[in-house]
C-alpha cells in the first residue's frame, strides 16, 4: 500500500517535470525551423559559426503579420546626398574590414547569408520566448523636464554617447572604431552603435539600431559581432536582433548580420572601423541600412513602426555596457578598447564622420552635439570635431579601477 501512494506520489512529481521537458524541446526545434530556412548553400566560418545562403524570397522577415503582401525592394529609391564615406583615408592608418566567413566562400546573387542559429543559442537565453530580444531598455531615459545627466543607473546598462535632440530625423551615419572588449560576465556585454531614436522611453519607444556587439549570451563566444536591433514598443513585445524575429528585410548577399568582423584594431597598432549608414526612403518611408561604402543591406519596412514611419526625435552615439556587480564591485568589462578617451587615436576608441539625415535628404553635421556618461570614472566620452574626422568623439573605459571600484 505505501509503496503504490509513493509511486503515485512520485508519478506526481516526475510526470509534470517530464512533459515540460519534452513541451521545451518541441519549441526549441520549432523555432529552430523558424529561423533556420533552407539553404542554398552553407559556409563554414573559422569562428565555428554556419552561413546559410538563403533565397531572399526565404527570408523569416516575410512571415510578420503586417507584411504578408509585403513586395521585397532589392534597391532603395533614394540615397542621402553628400559623400557618406568619401573621406575615410586608409593612409591615416585606420582601415576598413570585412567578416571573418568571407574567408571559406561568399553566398550566391538572389540568396542572403544568414548565421545559423543553434540550440544552444537558444538555450542561452533567459526563456525561449526572450531569445534575440532585449530584456529592458538598453539606453538614458531622457524626459524633457530632466537633463540627460539625471538618469538612473538602476538597471546596470552603463553609457558613454553623444547625441543630438529637438528636431526631426531621417538618418544617422558613424564610422566606428572595431575593438574587442573583454566582458566579464555571461550576462553582461559590451557594444557601440548608434540608435534612432522616436516616441517615448518606457512606453511606445521606436528605435533602429545598428553596431558592433561582443555578447556570450547571444552569441555563445566573445567575437565582436555586427548587428542590429529594432522595437516599435520600448522592447516589450516587438523586436528583435539581427534576423532573428520577423522585421528587417535583407537584400544584401554579402555581409551577414550577428557575423564576426576581422581583423580588429589593437592597441597602439593597426586600427579598423566599420561605417554605417540609416536613412529613411521619403517615397515608400521604408529605413534602409547601408554597410561601408558600397554594402546596401536591407531595410526595416515603414509598417514596423508607429512614430518612425514619420521621422527620428532622436539620435544617440555610442557605447554601453552591462554592469552586474556580480562580485560586489563595478564590472571589469569594458567599454570600446577598454581605454578612457584621453588617450587618443589608436588607444581609445573613436567615432567619427557622425552626420545626421535632415529634412531636405541631405547629410549634415549635427548641431550642438550633446554628451553623457553616468559614472565618468568608469567609462567617458569626449566629443570634438576636425577638418577630416568632421564631428568625431573618443568613448569607453575599462570599468573597475581605483576611481571606480
Ligand atoms: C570570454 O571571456 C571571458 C572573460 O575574459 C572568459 O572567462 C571566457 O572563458 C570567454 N569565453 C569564451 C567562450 O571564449
Amino acid at each position: 500500500m505505501e509503496k503504490v501512494v509513493l509511486l503515485f506520489l512520485l508519478m506526481l512529481v516526475v510526470v509534470p517535470s517530464a512533459f515540460a521537458d519534452s513541451s521545451q524541446k518541441l519549441e526549441v526545434q520549432r523555432q529552430l525551423k523558424n529561423l533556420n530556412r533552407p539553404p542554398v548553400r552553407s559556409i563554414k566560418s573559422p569562428d565555428g559559426d554556419i552561413i546559410d545562403c538563403v533565397h531572399v524570397l526565404q527570408q523569416p522577415a516575410l512571415d510578420h503579420p503586417d507584411l504578408k503582401n509585403h513586395k521585397i525592394q532589392m534597391k532603395p529609391n533614394f540615397h542621402p546626398e553628400g559623400h557618406p564615406f568619401g573621406e575615410s583615408k586608409v593612409s591615416e592608418n585606420s582601415k576598413p574590414i570585412t567578416q571573418l566567413w568571407h574567408q571559406n566562400g561568399r553566398c550566391p546573387k538572389g540568396t542572403i547569408p544568414v548565421r545559423r542559429t543553434s540550440k544552444n543559442d537558444i538555450l542561452r537565453a533567459s526563456s525561449i520566448q526572450q531569445f534575440g530580444k532585449k530584456k529592458e531598455r538598453s539606453f538614458p531615459q531622457p524626459k524633457p523636464e530632466k537633463p540627460l545627466s539625471d538618469l538612473s543607473i538602476q538597471s546596470g546598462h552603463e553609457h558613454a554617447i553623444a547625441y543630438v535632440e529637438g528636431d526631426k530625423y531621417y538618418g544617422a551615419k558613424a564610422t566606428i572604431n572595431v575593438w574587442n572588449p573583454k566582458v566579464q560576465q555571461p550576462y553582461e556585454f559590451s557594444l557601440s552603435q548608434m540608435w534612432i531614436l522616436a516616441g517615448s522611453f518606457g512606453k511606445d519607444l521606436n528605435t533602429i539600431e545598428a553596431g558592433w556587439q561582443v555578447s556570450r549570451q547571444l552569441y555563445g563566444d566573445n567575437h565582436t559581432r555586427l548587428f542590429t536591433y529594432w522595437t516599435s514598443d520600448a522592447y516589450k513585445t516587438t523586436g528583435c536582433y539581427n534576423l532573428l524575429c520577423s522585421g528587417f528585410i535583407q537584400t544584401s548577399s554579402d555581409i551577414a548580420l550577428g557575423a564576426s568582423i576581422s581583423p580588429l584594431s589593437k592597441y597602439s597598432s593597426s586600427q579598423y572601423y566599420i561605417s554605417i549608414l540609416v536613412w529613411k526612403d521619403p517615397k515608400d518611408g521604408n529605413w534602409w541600412m547601408k554597410y561601408g561604402s558600397d554594402h546596401v543591406m536591407g531595410y526595416w519596412p515603414a509598417s514596423l513602426f508607429s512614430y518612425l514611419s514619420d521621422s527620428a526625435s532622436m539620435i544617440q552615439w555610442g557605447g554601453e555596457v552591462v554592469n552586474t556587480e556580480s562580485d560586489g564591485q563595478h564590472t571589469t568589462t569594458q567599454m570600446g578598447s577598454g581605454h578612457f578617451p584621453e588617450e587618443g587615436f589608436g588607444k581609445a576608441s573613436y567615432f567619427k564622420n557622425i552626420q545626421i539625415v535632415d529634412g531636405d535628404n541631405k547629410l549634415r553635421d549635427p548641431q550642438a552635439l550633446g554628451t553623457h556618461s553616468e559614472q565618468d570614472s568608469c567609462y567617458n566620452v569626449r566629443a570634438g570635431s576636425a577638418r577630416d574626422w568632421g564631428n568625431y568623439f573618443y568613448y569607453g573605459g575599462p570599468g573597475r579601477n581605483p576611481n571606480c571600484p
